[in-house]
Parts: structure tokens; sequence; C-alpha cells
């Protein structure tokens, strides 16, 4: 009997990277999850341990432990490492609540954060999301305490401080602007405006957390070309694909296994060569605890047992190598 090819042989053929979000404890104390990760994943992203709240204990410490172990983890075994997030508005310090800050002592925190993070990790990670979520769901500029301390500008100081300090490829990454719709074309223009601005911008990610079989992977093929016309790299960053319970069709994780087929398809049609899943198996995911009324099983593995889901996408990778 042959060896069954991992995910990880078949995308390595196909020069394509297949990441996973990844949790700093299960990967020190979960035996499965490190020998998961280590077969048949060619990226990591660290799920939380590089988000602010998480690296600021307080205003004057960093708290590297977390977010070194997933890195190194992604280095020693020779694999893409995504840096998640320099700004966002979510997970931010708890004590960012008590902080009686003025403008420009947010910016003079954010430069010092970005410098002070990216820049230890200069040549260790190869793609940031700078920037996380800036566009509310209407196509508005999201008002956080970024935007309201420096406006769009904050955006631009975030790329050219983390350019200043990092090898890395710098992304703008969000959720809801997969396909063409009114956020992705907010997200567009906000970028087109960067790119006026000469802001040093190298690619979208777009997050892809899909529901049932949407968004339409045509659609989003559309939108990947789009931004790619601009000169920029397209990564899909976040990829999980949960079904509404009370719309459950009877065999959902083969229909699982043909969404997550045709992202693949599409990210081969379109010259996009990264995709994420946020997270390695059902039971790690972050959607049971954050949606009520979803199923709780979006990834590629139940248990350490690969799914559906999982031979699709091992099956379209190894045919488009022949
Ligand atoms: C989620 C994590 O998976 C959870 O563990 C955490 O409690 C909340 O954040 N978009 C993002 C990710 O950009 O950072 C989020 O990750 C999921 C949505």
């Amino acid at each position: 009997m042959t060896a069954r090819m991992s995910l990880r042989s078949v995308a390595e053929a196909q020069g394509f990277d297949v990441g996973a979000a990844v949790d700093a404890d299960l990967l020190r104390n979960d035996a499965g999850y490190w020998n998961l990760l280590r077969r048949e994943f060619t990226a990591v992203t660290p799920e939380n341990a590089l988000k602010m709240g998480p690296l600021r204990p307080s205003p004057d410490t960093y708290d590297f432990g977390d977010a070194d172990a997933v890195v190194n983890f992604g280095l020693e075994y020779d694999m893409t490492v995504r840096g998640h997030t320099l700004v966002w508005h979510n997970q931010t310090p708890a004590w960012f609540e008590e902080w009686e800050y003025t403008d420009e002592g947010i910016e003079g925190f954010l430069r010092d954060h970005i410098h002070t993070v990216a820049g230890r990790y200069r040549d260790k990670i190869d793609a940031w999301d700078v920037v996380n979520e800036a566009v509310a769901d209407d196509g508005s500029m999201r008002e956080t305490v970024w935007y309201d301390a420096m406006g769009e500008a904050y955006l631009d100081r975030a790329f050219e401080w983390a350019d200043g300090v990092t090898d890395a490829d710098l992304y703008y990454n969000d959720y809801g602007a997969d396909g063409v719709n009114e956020k992705s074309d907010a997200v567009y223009d906000l970028i087109t405006r960067m790119l006026d601005r000469d802001v040093p911008i190298d690619g979208v990610g777009l997050q892809l957390h899909a529901l049932h079989d949407e968004p339409d992977p045509e659609s989003i093929a559309a939108n990947v070309r789009r931004f790619e016309d601009l000169g920029l790299d397209v990564q899909i960053t976040e990829m999980d694909v949960a079904y509404p319970e009370d719309e459950l069709p009877e065999n959902h994780r083969e229909r699982q296994a043909e969404y997550y087929r045709a992202i693949v398809e599409t990210c081969l049609d379109t010259g996009c060569k990264t995709l994420v899943t946020w997270g390695v198996r059902d039971d790690d995911s972050w959607v049971p605890g954050w949606f009520s009324g979803l199923t709780d099983d979006p990834l590629l593995f139940d248990g350490s047992t690969p799914k559906p889901a999982y031979h699709a996408i091992v099956d379209v990778l190894a045919e488009r190598s022949n």
C-alpha cells in the first residue's frame, strides 16, 4: 500500500501555499495538532498571537512568547509565515479603555508598535496583514481609534512604517470583500487612492469566511483579477466554510468539498498562489464561539481525519500538476 499523498507535497509540487491559522497553546501541547500542521501545510499564520492585545500586556511591554513559538515553528519546517495583524480595531489591549490618549499619542504608539513588531520579524515573516478590516460593511471607512486620530492617512503611515523595517510583502486584509460587491468596490477605491499616493502596498488578503456556496467563485475570480490589474498580489487568508443549521444540505460535507475545490481552481486560474484556512481541525475553529446557528465543521480535518474538503483540494492540486 502506498502512503497517501500529503496536502503539503501536492501543494509544493504546484508552487502553491496551503496554510492554517495556528494556536500557540495547541502547537505546544497537542502532538496530533503539531503533526498535522507539520505534515499537511506549507504556511502558518498565528491566529491571535501577533494581534495588539495579546502582544501588549501594558503600554510599555511586549509579550512575544506565543508569536515566537508559531513563527519559529514555521521557519524550522520551511513554511511561509504570514503575520496577522499590525493594525486592527478588534483585540486591542484592555488597558486602551483607560488610556487618556491624544491623537499624537495614538500615532506615536502605532509607529513604535509597528517598528518593534514588524522589525523583530524582519526576515522571518514573509507577508504581513498590515491593516485589517478598515472598511465597514456599507463601504464607508470604519470609525476606529486609528481612523479617528489620523484619518485615512493611518493606512499610509502603517504601510510606510512597516516598509521601513521589514522585508515582508505588505497586505491589506478584509472580510466580506471576497467577491465583487459594494464593500470590495470600496476596498478597491481605497487601495487605488493609496497607490496614487505611492503607499508601499503589495497585496490584498481576502479572508473568505464563506457561507454555504457563497460568495460565488466566479465573482471572486473577477475580484481577484481587478486587484491583480492594479499590480497587486492576492491571497485567500482566512478561509472556512460554514452552513446555516436551518438550511443544511443533506450532503453538506460533499458540498463543502466542492466549494473548497472551486476556490482552489479559482486561485489556480487567476494566479492567486496562497490559501490559508482559519484553523486546522473543526474542533479548533473560531466559528462556533462567535456565531450561533452555523455548523461547527468549517475546516479540512475532523480530528486528525481528513475530510472530503481536504481530498478535494489534494485532488485538484494533483490534477493541475499533471
Ligand atoms: C479570530 C480568532 O480566530 C479568534 O480566536 C479570536 O477570538 C477572534 O479573532 N477576522 C480576522 C481574524 O481577521 O483575526 C479573526 O480571528 C477572525 C475574523
